[in-house]
């Protein structure tokens, strides 16, 4: 759909017009963790970067965690929660199967006009979500989109397994996407996945395949499982061939990229791909040290983190990538 001004065609695209985030107050650190499990402060921040995770209460859910992330989003964007006309949650971990945990939230922020729904695509999540919600906004479906990444990790971590329980955190990041019309907004998303690949990060227990029992519970089914090491090798080739052709077809340099808001699973993984590119660390986001992985929260918080610090302005070319279970690995350009 095109909006004509002055004779010339607009291109209509959606724009984000407000970031917001919220991680939980407790706070678990590499020392802490040394005390639970066989592994030290050295070997999590050497292999991973991460110095510090955020854990949930037992009684704080995911919903909770959107809603205090949207709310600053709808403060930044100057909206009330009344004109928001879809509310998208990207998330593994939701406070039950059903209803969603989009639905949840709805009551939680008195959204009524909202429709709701939750998109799965793990650490991927939040640029599916943010595909989805563009498109939605580019056909005319919908004009104020709520989109948040929020995951409760901790609890679906086998804290007995030192090679997955240092790796991930709890948190949410929320954005409002508006329908805007001119050069700056969404410019491009990219989604890709190879389910071939699906034992690679898996959390097996709980779905139809392996409904929750007694056995279920005796073989951990019930908690994420990672092929750690094959996983890392094809991030780093995966992540680089993405960026590169996201810029490609979108006829951007990569000398014009401000900003690059990667998903933040491992800092070792986040430099091999900038080393590739040859893209300084300072237009790199990373905040993984203070979060460890929040899978789909943890590009929106990141994002939320640079516009708040003023790190990237008006115009300038900003991209986002992930990947993660599925696998599924997607890029999202923007012209802020
Ligand atoms: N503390 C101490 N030692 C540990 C450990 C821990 N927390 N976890 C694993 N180890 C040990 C292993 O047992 C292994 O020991 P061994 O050689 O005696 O068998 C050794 O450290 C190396 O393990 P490996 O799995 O090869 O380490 P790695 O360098 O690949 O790092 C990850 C592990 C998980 C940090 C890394 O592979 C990774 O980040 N993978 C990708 C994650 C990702 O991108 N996921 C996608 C999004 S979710």
């Amino acid at each position: 759909m095109r909006v004509f001004q002055g004779g010339k065609r607009l291109p209509l695209r959606s724009r984000i017009t407000g970031t917001g985030s919220y991680a939980p107050e407790n706070v678990l650190t590499n020392f802490d963790l040394e005390k639970k499990v066989d592994t030290s402060d050295e070997w999590i921040t050497e292999r991973t970067g991460i110095k510090e995770r955020r854990i949930a209460r037992d009684t704080e859910t995911t919903s909770d965690l959107c809603l205090e992330a949207s709310k600053k989003a709808l403060q930044a964007a100057h909206l009330k929660p009344g004109e928001i006309e879809l509310i998208i949650v990207a998330t593994m971990s939701g406070d039950m199967p059903m209803p969603s945990t989009a639905s949840l939230l709805q009551k939680k922020l008195h959204a009524k006009n909202a429709a709701a729904f939750d998109l799965n695509a793990a650490c991927s999540g939040f640029l599916y979500g943010l595909s989805v919600a563009d498109n939605f906004i580019k056909g005319g479906t919908f004009r104020k989109i709520l989109l948040v990444g929020a995951e409760v990790m901790s609890k679906f971590i086998d804290w007995q397994d030192r090679s997955t329980c240092v790796l991930f955190g709890d948190g949410a990041g929320a954005v409002i996407l508006e329908k805007t019309t001119g050069q700056r907004g969404i410019l491009s998303t990219r989604l890709f996945s190879d389910g071939n690949l699906w034992d690679f990060i898996c959390l097996p227990g709980g779905g139809s395949q392996y409904p929750p029992s007694s056995k279920t519970l005796k073989n951990k089914l019930h908690f994420i499982k990672m092929k750690g090491n094959e996983t890392f090798k094809i991030a780093v080739r995966t992540l680089e061939k993405l960026v590169v052709d996201t810029l490609r077809k979108n006829n951007i340099k990569l000398s014009e990229l401000a900003m690059l808001i990667p998903h933040q699973a491992n800092l070792r993984i986040i430099k091999a791909t900038a080393e590739r590119l040859n893209l300084p660390m300072s237009k790199v986001a990373v905040n993984l040290e203070r979060y460890g992985n929040t899978s789909s929260a943890s590009i929106p918080i990141a994002l939320d983190e640079v516009v708040r610090k003023g790190r990237i302005k008006k115009n300038d070319y900003v991209l986002l990538e992930a990947f993660g279970a599925g696998l599924t690995w997607a890029s999202a350009l923007i012209r802020w």
